[in-house]
């Protein structure tokens, strides 16, 4: 677990899990650090400590699994004491301790690093420093909040802390958390170097570590307005629903005045309030064991052969989708043919690539160094011929089904036995637009989200004769992009238009029952959306909505029912008010000013005087997006909840403090969960009749989650 060997008066330790790919912190590598530091400030013969790990990686962190387990917030704060202890006794034992940091230092990792006296990274350009717990609804427990502030200043600190930044070596020196960064490979012997050097021992004695606060003590003018600010900031963006972030700022405010060992004991507390939290528990799981799970899909490696990886791809259509999906394939090294009914609209959609590149290299960003090698990949064409030799293809032509047949047809003249046709329709049954390939084996959806280049989240859709090789292949295609897959089976609108759609429907619905519009936007604000839902409507626009809905009623026939908000979404768009694109919605959209609620929304739609409260609007908003979600389970379009946890953070930016849909009936309970829809379904119909799974699980006593 952790080795130490003692040389020339010198102890190395080393971190090496004995059965982990990665060195990480719970009790028992805890138990075997602290003993280690007590033999080293004991000895009498060891005159310096140098600290490193036999893995690729320093220490990837406190391990998320033990931390997901942690109910019982006394325990936590006592663990957090202890481990402060320990490290406040290797600082100030006074030997001089330095760090050899092979690859990446995150979370505690980093916080044991910063206990040292001297700090050594390397070059490698994938190597990361950086305290990413807020990200994951945690709080720095391992002195990290205390150590960082102290040697970075509080205005500096704020934003590492707070949006958990992870910085490259050069930053890192930059801030002082390294002291060096040497070619991989030579730490170990530049961390020895400094130790046996006279540098070592000459700097002040090292029962003494010299805090500092620079850039002004904690109540100078300028760290002062920076608390204010991350104050203000942090309650609007995370509407409430993250107490990790007024945990770490109480941290910065209640601990910097005091000396370092009363700070330590204040980020105790707050780590142990945090640790506990549901919020923290469903970041973890969905953020963390979610991404992992859904990146290393099973399927990837399902077949007797490696899966082969895109070569060439093809794109159909460069409008906004596809313009934006042959971006991410050039981006990921492929070369792209983007292929448009005209040269110039294909040219048109390449050109968005450069608007993008042009960005990005304004803003300084590395990556679009690579500009030229980047756009040269992009193949702007109006010819199918062109297809020639892609083994895969993506359509992102309009979402008309007779076109999408026309050209899967004459793509499919072009392109040999075993081309991938990958689909991006948002709303049409895959099964359904297979019929019009002669492999409907070949055939899958491929939903990317809008922007392309910015959504992380791609939905992997199975028609009923998709085979396990095209989806193994489609997968390899979504990760060679970067993105995180879910796989879902066929369904209207999948899985994420299914569940996102309720969400916009029920505030839809809210606004015919005679709420008060802006009421319904502030409910959905504290759901923690990124946007209420008439705005969101109109971002959508009302008349893809009332479209969609007019081909559900066409396909689906006497199994059709009407969601109330429907009616809503077809009344604007009588009233010619579509949305945004057309300037005009809920809210009118000046071009010179912000967009405000349209003043003609109350008379169309009068305002009740007994207006509910908030919380309920709150929940249902909620409840009706848990409901659909269960559904998509329990009628097989998921395969676990916990795709449908991730696909509804990454894909419509539900909140991740909730987890998800189902993090948030797992927080809320599946009993309570079903009593609620219960009474919503008496108060509003049928479509809060909780589903058959809920109940099950209800009198079965299950839930979701372990933990
Ligand atoms: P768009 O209207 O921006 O682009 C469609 C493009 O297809 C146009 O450039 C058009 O000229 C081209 N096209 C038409 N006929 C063609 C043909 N015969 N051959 C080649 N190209 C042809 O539409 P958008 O928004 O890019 O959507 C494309 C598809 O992606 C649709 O199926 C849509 O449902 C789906 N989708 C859209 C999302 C969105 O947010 N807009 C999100 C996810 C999926």
């Amino acid at each position: 677990m952790i080795d130490l060997s003692i040389r020339g008066g010198i102890a190395h330790i080393v971190w090496n899990h004995p059965s982990k790919s990665q060195n990480l912190i719970n009790d028992e590598s805890c138990a075997a650090y602290f003993e280690v530091i007590e033999r080293v400030c004991t000895d009498p013969t060891i005159s310096g400590v140098l600290m490193s790990s036999a893995k690729s990686d320093f220490i990837a962190g406190g391990d998320l699994q033990w931390l997901l387990q942690a109910t019982d917030p006394a325990l936590m704060q006592q663990r957090s004491k202890d481990w402060h202890r320990a490290q406040r006794r290797l600082e100030t034992c006074g030997k001089p301790v330095a760090v050899a940091i092979s690859g990446s230092a995150l979370g505690g990792g980093l916080e044991v690093a910063l206990a040292a006296h001297y700090r050594v990274g390397t070059t490698d350009p994938k190597a990361r420093f950086g305290l990413p717990e807020a990200t994951l609804g945690l709080l720095p427990g391992g002195g990290g909040t205390q150590r960082m502030l102290r040697m970075v200043g509080a205005v500096a600190a704020l934003p590492l802390l707070l949006e958990g930044k992870k910085l490259r070596a050069a930053e890192a020196l930059q801030h002082g958390l390294l002291n060096a960064a040497v070619e991989p490979g030579q730490e170990v012997d530049a961390a020895l170097a400094w130790l046996q050097s006279d540098k070592a021992h000459a700097q002040q004695p090292w029962d003494r570590k010299d805090f500092k606060l620079p850039g002004g003590s904690m109540s100078s003018p300028g760290v002062v307005q920076a608390l204010t600010v991350a104050n203000a900031m942090l309650r609007k963006r995370a509407q409430g629903l993250q107490p990790q972030l007024l945990d770490i700022l109480s941290c910065v405010v209640h601990g910097g005045p005091c000396d370092i060992d009363t700070g330590l004991a204040v980020e105790a507390r707050f780590f142990a309030h945090t640790v506990v939290q549901p919020a923290c528990k469903a970041m973890i799981r969905t953020l963390f064991f979610g991404m992992q799970a859904a990146n290393k899909p099973a399927a990837l490696s399902a077949g007797p052969q490696p899966t082969p990886k895109a070569q060439r791809v093809g794109v159909l259509g460069a409008g906004m989708m596809g313009a934006g999906i042959a971006y991410a394939a050039a981006k990921a090294g492929l070369p792209v043919v983007l292929l448009d009914a005209t040269l110039e609209q294909a040219q048109r959609g390449k050109a968005y690539s450069e608007q993008l590149l042009a960005k990005q290299l304004a803003r300084g960003d590395d990556a679009a160094r690579q500009a030229q090698a980047l756009l040269a990949r992009i193949q702007p064409s109006a010819e199918y011929t062109d297809l020639t030799g892609s083994d895969l293809v993506v359509e992102a032509v309009f979402e008309d089904r007779a076109l999408k047949a026309r050209v899967t047809a004459q793509t499919e003249a072009l392109t040999t036995a075993d081309t991938v046709f990958a689909t991006n329709t948002s709303t049409l049954p895959i099964t359904g637009l297979a019929e019009a390939s002669k492999r409907p084996e070949q055939f899958i959806g491929l939903h990317f989200f809008s922007p392309v280049d910015k959504m992380p989240l791609v939905e992997v859709i199975m028609g009923q004769q998709t085979s396990a090789a095209t989806l193994a292949r489609a997968l390899a295609f979504v990760r060679q992009l970067g993105k995180t897959p879910i796989v879902v089976n066929d369904s209207r609108g999948f899985y994420t238009s299914r569940v996102f759609s309720t969400y916009v429907l029920e505030g839809l619905a809210l606004l015919a029952e005679g709420v008060a519009p802006a009421l319904i936007e502030n409910a959905g604000l504290q759901v923690g959306m990124p946007v209420g839902p008439l705005a969101l409507t109109d971002e959508v626009s009302s008349e893809l909505i009332a479209r969609i809905d007019r081909q559900t009623q066409i396909d689906l026939g006497a199994d059709y029912r009407a969601h109330p908000g429907h009616i809503v979404a077809r009344q604007m768009v009588e009233w010619g008010r579509i949305g945004r694109k057309s300037g005009k919605g809920f809210y009118d959209y000046p071009a010179d000013a912000a967009k405000q609620l349209w003043a003609g929304l109350g008379e169309r739609y009068a305002v009740r005087p007994d207006q509910p409260d908030v919380q309920d609007v709150v929940e249902r908003l909620l409840m009706a997006q848990c409901i659909e979600a269960v559904r998509c389970l329990e009628e097989g379009v998921l395969h676990s909840a916990l795709d449908g946890d991730v696909g509804a953070v990454l894909g419509w930016g539900f909140p991740a403090a909730r987890g998800g849909p189902f993090g948030e009936i797992h927080s809320q309970g599946v009993n309570r969960v079903v009593q609620r829809c219960e009474q919503l379904c008496r108060q509003h119909g049928a479509r809060f009749a909780p589903p058959q799974r809920l109940v099950q699980m209800q009198q079965r006593g299950e839930a979701f989650y372990p933990h």
